[in-house]
């Protein structure tokens, strides 16, 4: 069996991960799969078979069907599958889940991890640190499998999700009409909606949820970019009410575990909102399907068990999918699946903009190279600092300096006015003793403090200048932490994981940055701890 294919040794941490083009091979594979496998036709060609890939199930958090369903996919494939115990496991003695799975790396010459777990974006780190580790040391790349990871994503659920729509569209991708009903603020399978429901050409999305339980913001503005029709409604009575509602139905149920305490309160009155209920039968369109991600809260569920045995019921076919897609996504990391791949591939992360620019010296733009009252005559100055913002902010801007690149020698700095307008101000800081900067320095400058210049002064003159911009990266700085506490990369959780931001390419991404873990977009100023 050839094991080459063009996704071996890829990982899935979020849905992006398969472009839209991969998302579809993998939904026409699945689809394959299921059909030959009801037909009693020849699996081999789906199958890694091989008794020395190592298929580790890691549940750190409770799971049956995800769980169950990968379980069933790595003996499909004939695997040798580990059902990682993590409650007897050495994370009692305070382990990382770095080191872990670093040491199970060791034990196969070939290993996929399907790891669910409430750190946010622990996939993607451990994909990008144990990749080249596992490589360097001579073991295949390991694959990672994000099986959820607290309220960021589940991928593939979305893709057993979007197989499942597809499966109930006759297989037509042009348009769904859709509607998400439930907790769509903790639901990590919604979110991953923004981006999976992209599978289809037109989409229109209702979305169905107590203000308490709303989409937040940041998928909602996925959803409009990604082009999506949307409608809003506060409960299923509102919505029922306004008419021209979706065929397709998506539930779930509100996660009281991971609610705080005053949304918990109003947890019952909450959940009306969203129930299903006998008098609404008449109200939906005559071929409507529920679906959900499963599990349904037994005790009060947003889909009540009359609705079992109805032909509303896509949810028990739903669950089953997850097998089949499940089986695919395994045998096209493992390289056994992907010949006949045809179409875009993931983009890989373009080449990015210089922000350190070598600018011209102008004798005017001469800056005051000042210690006390005497000029650098050879030395570093760095004007412009926070340029025309409050006085304060300057002041802040020139400690944030002087602290992150340790200026703690013979030196001087200030607030002057700008040759910007008379009521604008910036800093200074002059450094006589200082003869070069280096790359990493330059660096750190221009993520300190993004429109400041830096001067080379030697007797008296500039001799260069550099003026630097907003960095596309900003990483490796004891100052800086992700606002998320779930991030993997959060100092609460000790897992040493180095807080990276990535700045927002896309239009109108200004100076925001992303955690390039979890994902969750700060302000340029929200990054800092200092
Ligand atoms: N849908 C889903 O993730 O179910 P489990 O939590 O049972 O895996």
């Amino acid at each position: 069996m050839r094991r080459d294919g063009p996704f071996k040794g890829r990982s899935i941490s979020v849905v992006n991960d398969l472009s839209v083009d991969e998302q579809r091979y993998l939904y026409r594979k699945a689809r394959e799969l299921k059909a030959a496998a009801a037909a009693g036709g020849d699996l081999s060609g789906f199958r890694i078979d091989d008794p020395d890939y190592s298929a580790y199930l890691i549940f750190l958090e409770n799971s049956t069907r995800t769980r169950e369903s990968f379980r069933n996919a790595a003996a499909f494939h004939r695997v040798r599958v580990n059902m990682f115990d993590s409650a007897t496991s050495s994370f009692a003695k305070n382990e990382s889940i770095t080191d872990t799975i670093k040491m199970l790396v060791g034990y196969a010459p070939e290993s996929c991890f399907v790891i669910r777990s409430k750190l946010e974006g622990v996939c993607r780190w451990l994909e990008e640190y144990l990749g080249p580790w596992a490589e360097r040391e001579g073991h295949a790349r390991p694959v990672f499998i994000n099986a959820g990871d607290g309220k960021h994503e589940h991928p593939t659920q979305e893709f057993l999700d979007e197989f499942s729509f597809l499966e109930r569209l006759g297989w037509k991708d042009d348009s769904i009409h859709l509607a998400l009903v439930g907790d769509l603020y903790h639901g990590r399978t919604v979110h991953s909606k923004a981006d999976g429901l992209k599978a289809f050409r037109n989409v229109k999305v209702d979305l169905v949820a107590p203000p308490e339980l709303a989409m937040p913001a940041y998928y909602v503005d996925t959803m409009r970019k990604n082009g999506f029709e949307l409608r809003s409604f506060d409960s299923l009575d509102e919505y029922l009410a306004a008419g021209d509602a979706a065929p397709i139905w998506y539930f779930t149920r509100l996660q009281l575990e991971r609610m705080g305490e005053s949304v918990l309160e109003k947890a019952p009155q909450l959940r009306r909102a969203v129930t299903f209920r006998k008098d609404m039968l008449g109200r939906i369109p005559r071929d409507a399907r529920f679906y959900h991600p499963l599990p349904r809260d037994r005790r009060a569920p947003t889909i009540p068990t009359f609705l079992d045995d109805t032909p509303l019921n896509g949810w028990d076919a739903q669950s089953a999918n997850g097998y089949w897609t499940r089986a695919v996504e395994m045998a096209m990391l493992a390289g056994v699946i992907g010949h006949d791949f045809q179409g875009e591939g993931k983009r890989r992360d373009g080449a990015e903009e210089p922000f350190v620019v070598e600018a011209p010296i102008l004798k005017r733009a001469k800056p005051e190279c000042k210690v006390g009252i005497k000029p650098v005559d050879t030395g570093l100055v760095i004007d412009h600092i926070a340029s025309g913002r409050p006085l304060k902010e300057i002041w802040d801007r020139i400690d944030k300096i002087r602290r992150v690149l340790g200026l703690d020698l013979r030196s001087s700095h200030g607030v002057y006015h700008s040759n910007r307008g008379p009521e604008v101000f910036k800093g200074i800081i002059s450094v006589p003793d200082l003869r070069s900067f280096g790359e990493k320095d330059l660096k750190k400058l221009g993520a300190v403090s993004p429109g400041c210049t830096l001067n080379l002064v030697e007797d008296h003159e500039v001799v260069r200048k550099y003026r630097l911009g907003m960095p596309p990266r900003i990483y490796n700085f004891g100052e800086l932490s992700c606002r998320n506490e779930n991030c993997v990369s959060h100092r609460s959780h000790e897992e040493s994981v180095d807080t990276h931001f990535v700045r927002r390419a896309d239009a109108g991404g200004g100076n925001r940055f992303v955690c390039r873990w979890c994902e969750r977009e700060h302000d340029y100023s929200e990054i800092w701890t200092l």
